[in-house]
């Protein structure tokens, strides 16, 4: 049976997802609710849909609304605050749920609370690979991690507006030479960078957890790429990947990739076919 979707989030990545679906790219499946707290953005998504969902721009009404009961799949793409406030809600209310601001989960509570909660509950929540590959080899080989790096590389556009510059009082448009900004565990590099290094808690989830995965934030004037390496040492071997993304046309920091990982995954719960890699 098709099923009924509702997006969180009308940036790049809901944007993106309501087009692929509208014209069934992502198959077997309709787009019944879009959800954003900005008016303009829900405009700009529902004015290109030829199928036209229902709008809500509250979320005590939008999961309060009976159009709600009938979504079996929520896609929140959004931000990390509106993961971090929606996320248990949604699932309580038995709704399989797929989370691209996979940050959230450095919240040990919220990560708590979403694991002992799955334990007693059949939902599905899905974390596509996003920005990154290698999640596959991460995950096969965690007992055996020695060390794990995160290396991203971003201009200054693409790192704009991150707490980091203002916790540290730095104007991000006057750094003019390529430099470190952090050398940390993920868990701070979320805190600092919460819109960039979302493929850091991925890492994290996959392999050694938040405060075992070292993440390096590089900024880099004259890099249009967003570049996240990701260094590998274990028992059996080591690793390198570099991916080497550009930024989708609508929000620099987010990479294309990222929103093509997202159709990928959606296709593929509302389509399945063979399990590769997983
Ligand atoms: N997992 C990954 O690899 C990966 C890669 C890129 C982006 N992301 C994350 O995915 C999320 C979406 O990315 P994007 O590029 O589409 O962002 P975006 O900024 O382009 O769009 C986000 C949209 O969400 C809306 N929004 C923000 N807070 C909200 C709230 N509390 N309730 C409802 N709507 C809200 C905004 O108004 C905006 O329209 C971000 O958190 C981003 O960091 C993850």
């Amino acid at each position: 049976m098709a099923k009924e979707i509702a997006i969180i989030g009308c940036g790049a990545i809901g944007n993106e997802l309501a087009q692929n679906i509208d014209n069934k790219i992502i198959p077997n499946c309709s787009l019944n609710i879009i959800f954003d707290i900005d008016q303009k953005k829900i405009k700009n998504v529902y004015e290109k849909l030829q199928n036209k969902p229902i709008i809500f721009s509250n979320f005590k009404e939008f999961i309060e609304s009976p159009h709600f009961e009938k979504i079996d799949l929520v896609v929140e793409s959004a931000s990390i605050n509106a993961a971090s406030s929606y996320v248990l809600d949604i699932i309580r209310k038995g709704k399989d749920i797929m989370i691209m601001s996979i940050g959230v989960f450095s919240d040990y509570v919220f990560y708590k609370e979403i694991i002992q909660f799955l334990k007693k509950k059949s939902i599905n929540v899905f974390l596509p690979s996003g920005a990154i590959g290698g999640i596959d080899i991460i995950r096969s080989i965690k007992n055996h991690i020695e060390s794990i790096t995160l290396i991203t590389t971003k201009n200054n556009k693409s790192l704009k507006g991150a707490p980091f510059f203002l916790n540290n009082n730095i104007n991000v448009d006057e750094i003019s030479k390529k430099q470190i900004l952090f050398d940390g565990n993920a868990e701070d590099a979320i805190k600092q960078f919460p819109s960039n290094v979302n493929v850091s808690a991925l890492i994290s989830l996959a392999g050694v957890g938040f405060k075992r995965t070292n993440v390096k934030v590089i900024v880099d004037p004259d890099e249009y790429n967003n570049i996240h390496e990701i260094n590998v040492k274990w028992k059996f071997g080591e690793f390198t990947i570099k991916v080497i993304n550009k930024p989708s046309f609508e929000n620099p920091k987010t990479s294309y990739l990222a929103i093509l990982s997202a159709t990928e995954c959606l296709r593929s719960i509302c389509a399945p076919d063979l399990k590769i890699g997983s």
